[in-house]
């Protein structure tokens, strides 16, 4: 698991710096093709219930699951690079939200607020905790700065699957019961925030989450580990 969100956290690094006005998403799809092929690794999403591509890449109001295409970036965009890979049969999963030149302070206080609310987030990943400590501070603080996280879609357990139980939603649940965490888990938190709403819309091709009012989101994603000592991020350099 180390090894595998280890190489999509590089794999990410190297589309972080590539990402700047004129390129396209899909010259950062073939990008992340040649890194899989190089890193002998197995790209997690392709063919994933039909999913077309290697990467998702989300720009501005697009919440989660953009496709690659052809249009070039433009400055002051802000663009979501969400990828998973296999590597001996383990995944790795993991997102970044990444300005595209110079962007509005507004942009830049969305994507601030989302990675570190994945970060308080993880925090809570401990033994002993509710499963939804996690959530919980995840939606406070994301609500505290005033802006809304995204209901449709939410985290996941990882392991020798892309998702495993349990659900790990970015906002309490009605009814939510007691998991409780132990260490050995393995979970994907991911976040996804937007300035307007909480609701999302699937575009024509089935795949692709835009903010129901077209508001700008972001979406940051870490496989974390919990242990006795606390959570290990994985998915990092
Ligand atoms: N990071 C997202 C997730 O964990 C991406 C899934 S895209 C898909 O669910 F194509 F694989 F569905
Ligand atoms: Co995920």
């Amino acid at each position: 698991m180390r090894e595998a969100n280890r190489i999509v956290a590089v794999i990410l690094e190297e589309l972080k710096e590539l990402a700047k006005p004129g390129l396209t998403t899909l010259d950062l799809e073939r990008k992340a093709e040649s890194l899989c092929e190089q890193f002998k690794v197995r790209p997690a999403f392709k063919g994933y219930h039909g999913y077309p591509f290697i990467l998702c890449c989300s720009v501005n109001e697009q919440v989660v699951h953009g496709f690659p295409n052809t249009k070039p970036l433009e400055e002051g965009d802000l663009l979501s690079v969400d990828m998973g890979i296999v590597y001996k049969g383990f995944y790795g999963d993991a997102a970044r939200t990444f300005g595209i030149g110079a962007i509005s302070q507004k942009a830049r206080e969305l994507s601030e607020v989302t990675e570190q609310a994945l970060y308080v987030g993880i925090e809570q990943a401990r033994a002993g905790n509710n499963l939804y400590d996690i959530s919980a501070a995840i939606q406070n603080y994301v609500e505290s700065r005033g802006f809304h996280v995204i209901k449709r879609f939410v985290g996941h357990g990882i392991g020798t699957k892309l998702h495993e139980k349990p659900e790990v939603p970015n906002f309490v649940p009605l009814n939510a019961s007691k998991i409780r965490l132990k260490a050995g888990m393995t979970l994907a938190i991911e976040p996804m925030v937007a300035v307007g709403t909480d609701e999302v819309e699937i575009l024509e091709d089935k795949w692709t989450a835009v903010t129901k009012d077209r508001s700008l989101a972001a979406h940051f994603e870490h496989t974390i580990a919990i242990t006795g000592d606390g959570p290990i991020i994985l998915s990092k350099v």
